[in-house]
């Protein structure tokens, strides 16, 4: 987890949770990030920030697509799993219920709703990247709320900071 010395003030700004999932053809990519954004209306778009030291950030890269999973307020647990691990130590989709989205990326049981992508840009901004999604399919599942992001569900209370930047 990154600590920097705005994070009072970027703490007020509110998100969802989202978990991104792609598949390369050899590999499953999935983690959760807080760093979305819709971008344009007509293409429907969308952004996803994602740090390159992920494995998921490379595996999108190769895979050309990606899936916003929107996390329902239940799963919780699921956030953390993908956010918390990373697929360098594990095989984060053990376990996990998915089928696959027209852009071929994973679209998880869990989700309340999502939005399957083909990867249209790539921006490198700062320690992430920025990869645009033209959205090709989106649905939603089930009336759950989406999940909100609180700090304290995924770090100890002491440490006052954004994801694992
Ligand atoms: C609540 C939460 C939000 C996160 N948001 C982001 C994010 O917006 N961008 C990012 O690059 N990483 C984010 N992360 C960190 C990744 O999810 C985490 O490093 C994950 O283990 C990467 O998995 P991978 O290496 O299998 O891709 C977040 C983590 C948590 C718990």
């Amino acid at each position: 987890m990154t600590e920097t010395e705005f994070d009072d003030v970027f703490d007020l700004m509110k998100t969802g949770v989202y978990v991104i999932t792609a598949d390369d053809g050899s590999k499953l990519g999935g983690c959760t990030v807080v760093w979305v954004s819709r971008c344009s209306f007509e293409p429907a778009m969308v952004a996803v920030f994602i740090a390159p030291r992920r494995v998921t950030h490379d595996i999108i890269k190769r895979a050309r697509h990606f899936c916003v999973n929107i996390i329902g307020e239940r799963h919780l647990e699921t956030a953390k799993e993908f956010g918390l691990r990373t697929s360098a130590n594990v095989d984060k989709y053990a376990g996990v219920s998915f089928t696959k989205g027209q852009s071929g990326a994973p679209i998880l049981k869990d989700a309340c709703a999502f939005l399957d992508c083909e990867l249209v840009q790539e921006i490198e901004i700062g320690d992430h990247t920025c990869f645009v999604g033209k959205v090709l399919a989106a649905e939603k599942f089930s009336p759950e709320k989406p999940l909100v992001y609180r700090h304290e569900d995924y770090y100890p209370r002491e440490k006052q900071a954004g994801h694992e930047g």
